[in-house]
């Protein structure tokens, strides 16, 4: 997924992070999961995972270590409703943010996969 960093960088990856965050602590479903006094860790994370994740800084790894994703997504119930909320939302914010074709595509199916992966109920 290098493309990705190499057609949108940080700023874009940034950007669609952060309108995805707007959402998800407005959300009735997923927003409650998330640590209500660390919202700007919660989207720090997500945000160097997929800097990382598309080609870009390693920070991620050196602060986080191994993603180890189902793992730590055990302590959150994740079923059929949960993911589909997810992937909503961030549909919705990569809508917001223009991101271009074709990382466009590459993120829906990444997303879709991984989201998919996290379910533990
Ligand atoms: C399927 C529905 C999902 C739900 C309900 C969910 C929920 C959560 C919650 C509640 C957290 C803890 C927030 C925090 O870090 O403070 C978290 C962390 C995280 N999630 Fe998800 N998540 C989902 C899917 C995904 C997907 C699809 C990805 C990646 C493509 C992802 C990547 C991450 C990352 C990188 C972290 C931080 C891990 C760490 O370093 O501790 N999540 N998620």
């Amino acid at each position: 997924m290098n493309e990705i960093h190499d057609q949108i960088g940080e700023e874009g990856i940034s950007a669609f992070v952060a309108a995805f965050y707007r959402r998800v602590k407005e959300d009735d479903l997923i927003g409650p999961m998330y640590p209500a006094d660390d919202w700007e860790g919660s989207e720090k994370r997500l945000r160097d995972f997929l800097i990382y994740r598309c080609g870009g800084s390693q920070r991620y790894l050196e602060e986080r270590g191994h993603p180890r994703l189902r793992m730590r997504h055990f302590p959150f119930p994740i079923g059929e409703a949960e993911r589909d909320r997810w992937l909503k939302l961030m549909g919705e914010a990569l809508d917001e943010s223009e991101v271009p074709e074709p990382s466009r595509e590459m993120l829906d199916a990444f997303f879709a996969q991984t989201a998919d992966f996290m379910r533990n109920r």
